[in-house]
């Protein structure tokens, strides 16, 4: 390979600039030229490309965002996009592609090779943590001090006021961010869609700890669970079905997907631009690099893609110890 192109597709993540840093850096260390392509892959499509060197990326791993902008393209999902950004790749004489993103990007990504035989590799970039062949997605870690620094702020007026917070979090179709979260933010209850806890059942764990003393109390309700058609109205029904309690709703949204890179991801986003760029380099293709028993491996595109990531049960039995 002679040239890389590297880009953001879908939500954006704390950790995708030190990522896009970090294939700068490798493809320069290996005497590679690398672009970046600008708003995924609408900007694949349109040959929005820049020339970067080493020195195009200085100053941005602390940077939360990417400098890259980030699209979920519709055209990019038609035959027809597809082509485009291939002839633009072509015409760019770019011979390899690095994909930040979540599971749509890596779908698109598998296509395009399907279609092309084009080089592809994944990084995992979304705080939602919702990628098989890793254990954290660069952002989650992040997203996860965020979200416990919300929860403290919000337990000081709840304790002030004896009130009862439902905190709402992101994480698409699952509860990685509620659980984790929760766990180190104190939450009486975490409500994920892994685990339907039930109305009633949550009503009287409530009860449960207001009578063992507790004044007020936190509920986090990952954006996906189920347990009410939404928090508003999982709100009206404790507040019908619960004395002594004034309850608040507080939605984080999208505050969770800014900020700076923790430290964690800032090394994690690091060590997987290494190994993109380097796995392509040794003429593989079609995969994912990711975090497994501290390494860095590879898995196929089309695994993490199906794969379906699982809560961890211990977890959920701490944060039902937590709350006696
Ligand atoms: O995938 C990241 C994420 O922030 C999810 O947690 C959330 O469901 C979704 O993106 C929100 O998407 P948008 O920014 O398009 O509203």
């Amino acid at each position: 390979l002679k040239k890389i192109a590297v880009l953001t597709s879908g939500g954006d993540s704390p950790g995708m600039n030190a990522a896009i840093r970090s294939v700068v850096r490798t493809c320069a260390y290996h005497s590679i030229d690398c672009i970046g392509v600008y708003r995924g892959y609408e900007g694949l499509i349109e040959g929005d490309f820049k020339e970067m060197n080493a020195r195009s990326v200085r100053g941005i791993i602390n940077k939360g965002g990417t400098i890259l902008k980030s699209a979920r393209s519709k055209e990019f999902r038609t035959k027809e996009g597809r082509q485009k950004a291939y002839d633009s790749l072509v015409k760019a004489n770019v011979d390899g592609l690095v994909v930040i993103g979540g599971d749509g990007s890596f779908t698109g990504a598998l296509i395009f090779n399907q279609e092309f035989g084009f080089p592809v590799m994944g990084i995992p970039g979304t705080i939602d943590n919702d990628i098989v062949g890793t254990t954290h997605t660069l952002g989650f870690d992040t997203a996860l001090n965020t979200v416990v620094d919300a929860i403290d702020k919000i337990r000081d007026t709840a304790s002030s006021h004896n009130r009862l917070f439902f905190v709402e979090v992101m994480g698409r179709d699952v509860g990685h961010i509620a659980l984790n979260a929760g766990i180190a933010g104190g939450a009486e209850e975490i409500l994920i869609p892994e685990e339907n806890l039930g109305l009633e059942r949550l009503v009287e764990s409530l009860n449960r700890s207001r009578k063992s003393g507790k004044s007020s109390s936190i509920v986090i309700v990952a954006e996906g669970d189920k347990i009410g058609k939404n928090i508003f109205q999982l709100k009206d029904y404790v507040d019908e079905n619960m004395e002594g309690y004034d309850v608040r709703v507080s939605v984080l949204g999208h505050m969770q997907r800014g900020g700076a890179p923790s430290c964690f991801d800032r090394v994690l986003a690091s060590r997987m631009g290494v190994k993109a760029v380097e796995s392509l380099l040794e003429g593989k293709t079609n995969f994912m690099v990711g975090l497994l028993n501290s390494k860095m491996e590879l898995t196929p595109l089309d695994n993490a893609i199906k794969g379906k990531t699982k809560i961890n049960l211990e977890l959920l039995r701490v944060s039902d110890i937590m709350s006696t």
